[in-house]
């Protein structure tokens, strides 16, 4: 039985019970328990302090290679995770550094830096931070946003998922750079909030307003950049409504993630070609060399207040399961992980 309680002599785990059919469940994934590893030389041991929750993870439970090799039926849950180096045999990384990295649903694991790659944060950054709007989510919004969409002042941009980790930071950095930005999202208070807190100029409510009318009255002249995380109608909405030379972004698509069967695709994709626009997807890893340069220009657009961030913290290793099941249902608000120290 999962417990809440963390121990110094138990490494907590969450491991894969069983590949995934159509929406992912709680019961596949199995609770273990290990004995924490000892960091051998060059190597430092992490005390998990916050493990992220990524629509990515679903994929990854399947038996399929796509960009990272599949999770075997008994491997530790792989996941991205915020913690603290406890134990140092690296000067390169000194007790007490706070690092990030794939450690796995797990309380406790041991890397040399490379076969986990760790990724190291100045003292003013937190967990939550680092994991949150600096970590993978901050970066796939900046480097998505920036390299693939190409963002101009005056621009009307779409973004869908906009209330996500992703999602959020994407739209404010569109607004930074002059943009009029629109969000869809799953719920009134989600809309509300990227308007009145984060300053998208408007808000679509996908589940209870028509997408294909809320942007014909919002772009009269059609969307110049579509950054695209959910893929399926909402996609095929946007893609009839781009403008000459407009950027679609693919940078995620949830609404297949969770189904089984053939996918539909884009009925629109023809405007590519009416409106010389370009699709194009991307993988936020290529860009892991200049993830530090990234951070650095958003750490200075959230000290200057120019970028909010929220984060969705849910208290207790045992919810891990739980909380992957309702990232799907939209749960959150911003970026979402468990709490697990
Ligand atoms: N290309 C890359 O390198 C890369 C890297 C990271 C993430 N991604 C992708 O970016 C997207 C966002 O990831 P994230 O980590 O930031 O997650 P997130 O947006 O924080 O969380 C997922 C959100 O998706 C929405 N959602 C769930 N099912 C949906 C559906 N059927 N239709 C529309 N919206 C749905 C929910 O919000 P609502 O309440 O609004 O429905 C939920 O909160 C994902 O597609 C992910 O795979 C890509």
């Amino acid at each position: 039985m999962a417990t809440d309680t963390s121990s110094n002599e138990i490494n907590r785990q969450f491991r894969l019970a069983a590949r995934p059919r159509g929406m992912v469940k709680e019961t596949d994934l199995d609770y273990a328990e290990a004995t924490v590893p000892v960091p051998g030389p060059g190597e430092v041991l992490v005390r998990t302090r916050y493990i992220s929750l990524d629509p990515s993870m679903r994929g990854q439970m399947e038996n399929r290679a796509d960009y990272v090799a599949p999770l075997q039926i008994g491997d530790v849950m792989r996941a991205g995770a915020a913690g603290e180096v406890v134990e140092s045999n690296n000067p390169k990384f000194p007790v007490g550094t706070l690092v990030t990295g794939s450690f796995g649903m797990q309380d406790w694991c041991v890397s040399d830096g490379r076969t986990i790659p760790l990724r190291t944060f100045p003292a003013d950054v937190d967990g939550v931070t680092a994991l949150g709007v600096l970590g993978g989510t901050g970066m796939t919004a900046y480097f998505g946003l920036l390299e693939i969409g190409q963002p101009k002042a005056g621009d009307v941009v779409v973004v869908s998922g906009a209330a996500g980790a992703t999602g959020s930071i994407a739209g404010q950095i569109a607004k930074i750079k002059g943009c009029h930005v629109i969000g869809i999202a799953g719920a009134a208070e989600k809309c509300r909030w990227l308007m009145d807190e984060l300053g998208f100029d408007a808000a679509i409510n996908y589940k209870t307003q028509n997408v294909a009318e809320e942007l014909d009255r919002l772009c009269p002249q059609g969307i110049n950049l579509y950054f695209d995380n959910v893929g399926g109608e909402i996609l095929d909405a946007c893609l009839a409504r781009i403008a000459m030379n407009a950027r679609v972004v693919i940078c995620g698509g949830i609404t297949r993630y969770n189904t089984t069967g053939p996918i539909p695709g884009p009925r629109n994709y023809f405007n590519l070609v009416y409106r010389r626009a370009r699709m194009e997807g991307f993988i936020v890893i290529d860009y892991a060399a200049r993830f530090a340069e990234a951070s650095i220009e958003m750490k200075r657009w959230i000290d200057a207040g120019l970028i909010r961030h929220h984060a969705t913290v849910i208290d207790g290793f045992r919810y891990l399961p739980k909380t992957l099941v309702d990232l799907f249902a939209g749960v959150n608000t911003g970026k979402l992980m468990v709490r697990v120290d």
